[in-house]
């Protein structure tokens, strides 16, 4: 038993890891014994690190004290080598974890079925619902074909490699991947296609209406907007609210709303970016408004300051009506704009001055130290997390300051009181439950 220590160390921490972030039932006896021990100590590592990195330990260990179970393992090469690397980028992605949780759980069935009890007949084969919720009604076959056993489409190479009083691992040949999780992928990639898409001709501005006849093409990193954004703005933030679209009005040809909320989604999960998640979580109105301009066609740039720079942010400075808004309104460029098309441009051209939708404020940019500096003076920043987020319609690039325009900044007060930080503790617990009704993610 003793060689199941190591397995039984990783479990364990891991076990308690899962239970403190979850908040859920605490974790049940685990076996050194158990088939789940055993898949994190055999030779099927890549499975093995996905179902960690999927915190699915514990829905597993709650399976395993109900019944035992079959685990399919993928080799590694299906996993690393066969695995198609964007498919592989997309499970990876922290905002696709439901999606990896699904591919994993959909190699699991929650019977006992040993190589000698696989169908024999051809013509018969048994059919499994797996331990995917997702994918209930997608069931996994089990058939004997001229004398091999298949697991739906995959050739079993190992069968009985790992039995444990629990449950038993089989070696499958390549990945099982259930119809929803392909579905998440094609969704997400059709996404990201539409900003791969060749801009054809120059768009058209009806003269009346002063819009755009066709939606705005996407552009290429750097291009300056097609049209002013202004145009299409809401009146600022402390004027009023949005006017509602009136008959004929906007026609939305992109998502923008879902794009917002993946951006703020990726900046939760990012880390260190709280603050300005908080933020655009907080003035719902900001989103949506974000949201609009990009299903309209716009494109934007945010630069985003991380918890650092945010928390330095002094009473003063944020207590006034409209305050949040204004600061975030200068740190949103209606330019598609990456790091590298923006290192490009300063080391270029020197000093770029980059319109904000914080009208007529504009942000000046310049190369230092081999990187893009924002702002003038104290109030200047870093580009400190390139591309934190890039959909081709909205770029997201952290960075280590707050950005105010040149005639707005004064001497530091004398005894300035950095309030936002204990601020955020207490909304921390707030922002999250918005975000879970706001975006419906729940953490
Ligand atoms: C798992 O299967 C073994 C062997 O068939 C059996 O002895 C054991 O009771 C089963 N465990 C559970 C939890 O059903
Ligand atoms: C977020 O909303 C709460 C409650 O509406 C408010 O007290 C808080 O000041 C807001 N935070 C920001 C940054 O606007």
């Amino acid at each position: 038993m003793d060689f199941q220590i190591y397995g039984f160390c990783t479990i364990f921490s891991f076990l308690i890891l899962a239970s403190s972030a979850l908040q859920q039932n605490p974790p049940a006896q685990i076996n050194s014994n158990s088939v789940l021990v055993a898949l994190l100590d055999s030779h099927y590592t890549e499975l093995s690190e996905l179902v960690e990195k999927a915190l699915l330990l514990q829905t597993l260990e709650g399976a395993v004290s109900k019944h035992n179970i079959t685990i399919f393992a993928p080799k590694n090469e299906a996993l690393e080598r066969d695995l198609d690397p964007e498919f592989k980028q997309f499970l990876l992605e922290p905002r696709n974890l439901k999606s990896l949780q699904n591919l994993l759980l959909f190699h699991m069935i929650p019977t006992r079925i040993e190589s000698n009890h696989w169908p024999v007949e051809m013509n018969n084969p048994a059919h499994h619902t797996s331990l995917c919720r997702d994918a209930f009604d997608e069931k996994i076959q089990l058939i004997k074909k001229n004398g091999e056993k298949l697991v739906g489409e995959a050739r079993m190479f190992k069968a009985d490699d790992v039995v444990r009083p629990d449950g038993i691992i089989h070696g499958i040949e390549r990945l099982l991947i259930p119809k929803s999780v392909q579905q998440d992928f094609n969704t997400r990639r059709s996404l990201r296609s539409i900003s791969a898409v060749l801009p054809e001709g120059a768009p058209e501005v009806d003269p009346r209406t002063h819009r755009l006849k066709k939606p705005a093409p996407p552009v290429p990193a750097g291009a300056p907007p097609v049209l002013p954004i202004f145009d299409s703005m809401a009146p600022g933030p402390s004027l009023a609210p949005a006017p509602a679209p009136g008959p004929g009005g906007h026609q939305h040809h992109f998502d923008g709303e879902s794009q917002v909320k993946d951006f703020i989604q990726t900046l939760l999960h990012y880390g260190g970016y709280n603050e300005m998640a908080d933020i655009l979580v907080n003035l719902t109105s900001l989103a949506s408004e974000m949201g609009r301009l990009i299903s309209e066609g716009y494109v934007l740039t945010v630069l985003a300051p991380n918890d650092e720079a945010m928390a330095k942010l002094t009473t003063d400075q944020l207590s006034e009506p409209g305050a949040p808004e204004q600061i975030m309104y200068y740190h949103l460029i209606p330019e598609y704009q990456t790091e590298e098309s923006m290192y490009n441009s300063v080391r270029r051209f020197g000093k770029v001055r980059y319109d904000t939708l914080r009208l007529p404020h504009k942000v000046v940019a310049e190369e230092a130290d081999g990187s893009v500096k924002f702002g003038q003076g104290e109030a200047s920043a870093y580009l400190f997390d390139p591309d934190i987020y890039t959909d081709g319609r909205i770029s997201v690039q952290g960075i280590d300051g707050v950005l105010f325009p040149l005639q707005e900044i004064k001497p530091a007060p004398p005894k300035p009181t950095p309030v936002a930080k204990v601020v955020s503790n207490q909304r921390r617990g707030k922002l999250l439950e918005v975000a879970c009704t706001l975006l419906g993610v729940c953490y």
